[in-house]
Formats: structure tokens, sequence, C-alpha cells
């Protein structure tokens, strides 16, 4: 999900040779990109699609995994709810979801101020409020199980079970 250059989707495929791998993202521009960058890859193909996060084309219950990595940090926190209901929605039962997003100010507090200049720097308007909220809750919330965080230098990542 939010696939952006598809530097992940290549990490996958190695990963999974044999799986079919689908890369979702809302800019075309991304997507591009992305078909550039995973061209020269042995193996199934990966396909390509542009959708929202929030209003995923996809059935209930259609995939095995999700995996997004920073996206999260760049939505309001509405939109971040919103976003964790489609990824519960489309995940078969038993599917796992796995995020990677910045740090948050509760895993490395000695970290605040450059994160709190992070916005500044970038032009993130919502990094503020992401760094502040409890992200496990509201993974929860929406009903998936065993929600694990485990923050690596300026990196946070998340796995849950639906
Ligand atoms: C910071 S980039 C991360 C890209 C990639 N995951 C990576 O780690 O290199 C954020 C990506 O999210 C995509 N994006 C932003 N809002 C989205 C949405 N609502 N639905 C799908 N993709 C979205 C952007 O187009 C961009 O490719």
């Amino acid at each position: 999900m939010a696939t952006g250059s598809g530097r992940t989707l290549k990490q996958l495929r190695a990963a999974f040779p044999k799986e079919k791998i689908t890369g979702i993202d809302l800019s075309d521009s991304y997507l591009k990109e992305a078909s550039r960058y995973i061209s020269d890859l042995d193996g199934d193909l990966i396909q390509l699609i542009k959708g929202n996060a929030e209003e995923l084309p996809f059935e209930n219950d259609s995939f095995q995994c999700i995996s997004c990595v920073y996206l999260f940090h760049e939505l309001p926190r509405t939109i971040r709810a919103k976003v964790f209901n489609e990824f519960f929605r489309v995940l078969e039962p038993g599917g796992i979801l796995v995020l990677a997003d910045s740090i948050q100010i509760s895993d490395s507090p000695d970290f605040t101020s450059v994160m709190e200049s992070f916005y500044k720097s970038f032009h993130e308007p919502f990094y503020c409020d992401y760094i502040k909220e409890d992200i496990d809750s509201k993974i929860e919330e929406v009903g998936f199980k065993d929600v694990k965080s485990n923050s690596f230098f300026m990196t946070k990542v998340w796995s849950a079970v639906k």
C-alpha cells in the first residue's frame, strides 16, 4: 500500500518469489516510477494499481497480507482511522498487517526536538499529530488482534493480525 517508488515491492518479491503481489498508490508519477524500478524483476509480474487507501478497489477478505511503509505520518487523524478500517476490510481472517513509519514521541523522547522540526523542514502538516497518537490502540479499535510494535532508530514497525 502507498508503494511509492517501488523499493518495498522489490524487497517483497525477493522474499516471496511465488506470491501474487499488488502495489497500490494514489499518484500516477509514483506508479510510473515504480513500474520502471521493478521492470527488471524476475518472476511473476507485480500488478500496479492506482487507488486510494481510504477507499480501496478490492473485495472484502481478499488479501493475505498488507504492508504499508511511510504513509500514516502524511494523513490526518480521521483519515488514518478510515485507512485502518479499509485495511481490516480487505484482509482475510488471519491476514497480517505490517506497517512501518516514523518513530513517535513515546518511543524516543530524546528525539522530540528532531521530530518537532521535521514537519517544518519537510512541510508535513499532519506529522505533529501523528507522533502523539496511540497507533497501537487505533489498530486494535478496528478489530485487529496481536498488535505488536517495535522501534528501530527513526523507524517504527507494527504488526497485527485480523
Ligand atoms: C512518503 S511516500 C512513501 C512511499 C514508499 N512506501 C516508500 O517507503 O518509499 C508516501 C506515498 O504514499 C502515497 N499516498 C499518499 N496518500 C495516499 C492514499 N490516500 N492512498 C494511496 N497512496 C497514498 C504517495 O503517493 C506516496 O507514494
